[in-house]
Formats: C-alpha cells, sequence, structure tokens
C-alpha cells in the first residue's frame, strides 16, 4: 500500500476545514465574505513604517516582539486586567491567526477534546485539526450568548475552550456576569482558555466590552489574542500579539518560533504608533461600521426569507435564511448571482442555514451585494 505524501494533520485539514483557500475572488462580484476594513491604515502608522524602513529596521527582530511593543501589550492587558502583567508575558505574533494557532498547539496533543462555541471563527476548529484534537461543538443559546449548562456538561472531558469576543460569527458581546459564570466552570476542570479578541474596539451602541482578562478566575489559565489587523485597519500588516501565563508562554513561543520566527521589524515600529493612539483612529471606524450594521440588518429584514439579529459587536451580520438548501450550495449560487459570502455551515453545525455578510465592506458594495441576495432570492421562490 502506498503511503500519504501528506502527514495526518494535511489530511485532517483536507476532510475537516471549510476555510477558503487562496486569494479571494477578484472582479465582478460583490465581496461581502472578508472581514476586510475599507478604511486605509492611518497616515501616521504608515509614517512610521516608512521611518522605521529608513532608519533601518530590516533585519531579524527579537523572536519574542520588539521589546518596546511587548511593554506597550504588556501595559495595555495589565490595564484590562487591574493587575500586573510583563513584558516577558507578551508574544509578537504574525497577526492574530498564528496567535491562536500557536496557542492551540502548544496545548492541545492528539485526541484532546476542544470546546468550541457554535458557531465561531473557523479557524479555531482548523488549529485544533492541525494539532489532532478533535473540536467539540457546543451550541449558543438561542439569542446567541452561552448555554452554561451545554458547556457544562462538556468540560469534564476536555482539554481546552476556545472562544471569541465579540463573537464571529453571531455578533454577541458576551457579558461580564456570563464571562464570570464561564470562569467559574473551567476553574472547576482546570480547563485552559483561549480568548480571540480581535473586534473588542469594535462594539456597538455604547455597550461595555468586558476582556477575558479581566476575569481573575481566568488569569492562570488564559491565553489572551489579539490583533491590529482589525482595530486599525492593518490586516495586510501581520501584527498581533498574545498574553499569557507564564506557565503557558514559553510552550506558545515555541511553536510559534518554529512556524514562524520573527515578525516584521518596520511593522512592529508601526504598531506601536497604533497602540499608543487610543481611540483616535479607531472611534470613526466604529461609528461608520454601526452605520452599515443597521443598514444590513433593515437590508435583510426586508427580504422574506431572512431574518438577523443586530450584532452587538464584531465585523458580520449572521443571516438566516428560510430554505433547505445548504449554506455551501448557496454561497456557491450566490456566487454565480455576483455576491460573495460565507456560508454558515463553516464555522460549525449550528450555522448550516445562515450566511455571514461582513459589515467592514464599502457602503456601495454592501448595497450593490444585497440587492443581489434580494434578486437571487426572488428568482427562485
Ligand atoms: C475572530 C477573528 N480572529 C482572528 C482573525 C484573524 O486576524 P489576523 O489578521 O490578526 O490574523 C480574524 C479575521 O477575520 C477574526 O475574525
Amino acid at each position: 500500500m502506498s503511503r500519504s505524501l501528506h502527514s495526518d494533520a494535511v489530511l485532517r485539514l483536507t476532510a475537516g476545514s471549510l476555510r477558503p483557500a487562496g486569494s479571494p475572488p477578484q472582479g465582478a462580484p460583490a465581496l461581502l465574505g472578508v472581514g476586510e476594513p475599507d478604511f486605509p491604515t492611518p497616515e501616521p502608522i504608515v509614517r512610521a513604517a516608512q521611518e522605521a524602513l529608513a532608519a533601518g529596521w530590516t533585519h531579524y527582530g527579537d523572536l519574542n516582539g520588539d521589546p518596546e511593543l511587548r511593554a506597550l501589550a504588556a501595559h495595555l492587558a495589565s490595564d484590562a486586567a487591574g493587575a500586573p502583567y510583563r513584558p516577558e508575558q507578551v508574544l509578537v505574533t504574525n497577526g492574530a491567526t498564528s496567535a491562536v494557532s500557536a496557542a492551540v498547539s502548544s496545548v492541545v496533543s492528539p485526541g484532546d477534546r476542544v470546546i468550541l462555541l457554535d458557531p465561531s471563527y473557523s479557524l479555531f476548529s482548523s488549529a485544533v485539526l492541525t494539532a489532532g484534537g478533535e473540536p467539540v461543538y457546543v451550541a449558543l443559546d438561542d439569542t446567541g450568548h452561552l448555554d452554561l449548562e451545554r458547556i457544562a456538561a462538556a468540560l469534564p472531558d476536555a482539554k481546552a475552550l476556545i472562544m471569541v469576543n465579540p463573537a464571529n460569527p453571531v455578533g454577541t458581546v458576551f457579558t461580564r456576569t456570563e464571562l464570570e459564570a464561564l470562569a467559574e466552570l473551567t476553574r472547576r476542570h482546570g480547563t485552559v482558555v483561549i480568548a480571540d479578541e480581535v473586534c473588542d474596539h469594535f462594539v456597538f451602541d455604547d455597550r461595555v466590552f468586558t476582556s477575558a482578562l479581566a476575569v481573575g478566575a481566568w488569569r492562570d489559565r488564559l491565553i489572551y489574542c489579539q490583533s491590529l489587523s482589525k482595530t486599525y485597519a492593518m490586516t495586510g500588516w501581520r501584527v498581533g500579539y498574545l498574553v499569557a501565563p507564564t506557565s503557558l508562554i514559553d510552550g506558545v513561543r515555541m511553536l510559534h518560533r518554529t512556524f514562524l520566527g520573527a515578525v516584521n521589524a518596520a511593522s512592529q515600529r508601526a504598531a506601536i504608533v497604533a497602540l499608543e493612539s487610543g481611540d483616535a483612529f479607531v472611534k470613526p471606524m466604529r461609528e461608520s461600521y454601526q452605520e452599515r450594521r443597521d443598514y444590513i440588518v433593515r437590508r435583510v429584514h426586508a427580504m422574506p426569507e431572512l431574518t438577523a439579529r443586530t450584532p452587538e459587536g464584531g465585523f458580520f451580520v449572521l443571516a438566516r435564511y428560510d430554505r433547505d438548501t445548504p449554506s455551501l450550495e448557496l454561497t456557491q449560487r450566490l456566487k454565480e448571482h455576483g455576491v460573495v459570502v460565507r456560508p454558515g455551515r463553516e464555522f460549525g453545525p449550528a450555522g448550516e442555514h445562515h450566511l455571514r455578510i461582513s459589515i467592514a465592506a464599502p457602503q456601495d458594495v454592501l448595497t450593490a451585494g444585497l440587492d443581489r441576495i434580494e434578486h437571487y432570492f426572488r428568482g427562485t421562490r
């Protein structure tokens, strides 16, 4: 029998991952699939990178990240936690993608069960499959919040739990009360919690955001993943970071440097300027995204076969459609009809019969895309 040239990790991902491959489709379709900000990266951040390149930040940097950037990230984490984090507890990463992947691979061994809230960001299941773990989907409740009873039932067998807040794709902002209740459950079982908060600056209607860092019971088991991609419209710069307890950070670092080495030096110098800017660049983006969210929800509600909850935060509206067609097939049809959205099934079984629509697309693209969705549903009724 001939052996596969591929590792088990590749075979598991091939069989189990629904994440799109390659570059996004170009040209005619209205692209509402990816959480890609339509804002340019703010000019002072771009200038900082240009100056860094001119000043010779063109070589390998510290494998753990630029020390100044780590100090700043530790400071922000300490502020959010109300307790000190040291720069040695910070690892600069190639965006949140490599933060989450390194975090998962550093704690998950083949056969380990990992709880994913269903539906949730598809990177999580791919990272678990890469490590040889078993994703265990636990459905969110009907309002998109935590179903603590179901989570409690799954926890005894689980090594880790991965969550994203604000939630992608459902748009929930988890409350302090539910996070603390979850922390009490995971503490009892010694579960490692990996928290992705890349959209924490995009919380709407003046809602209060509670970071996982602020939940004291998680302190010794939490790997916190952050990114500059969404907050500062820096998706192409590839800078993020994670914060972890001393007992876990060395393992994460080892995995990260094996795959990624050091992160782009000039991007990290620009990231310092971004993190020092507070809310100045972010506020106008948040206001604009909130308007677009309202527009999408209004349009979805005007379509007889579609419904959606109003997202409390994040980059996406998750629209449910009242048809039997699986979402993978429906998104293919919609693409042929000139609009790219993501199939809810990509994010877990509970995402089936949903479409994920990005809030971050430009208004004219949103209008064209929603017109085409409406036209498709009307024409195929
Ligand atoms: C919840 C979530 N986490 C992580 C990422 C990846 O971000 P990055 O560009 O930092 O790798 C995304 C991007 O869409 C996301 O939505």
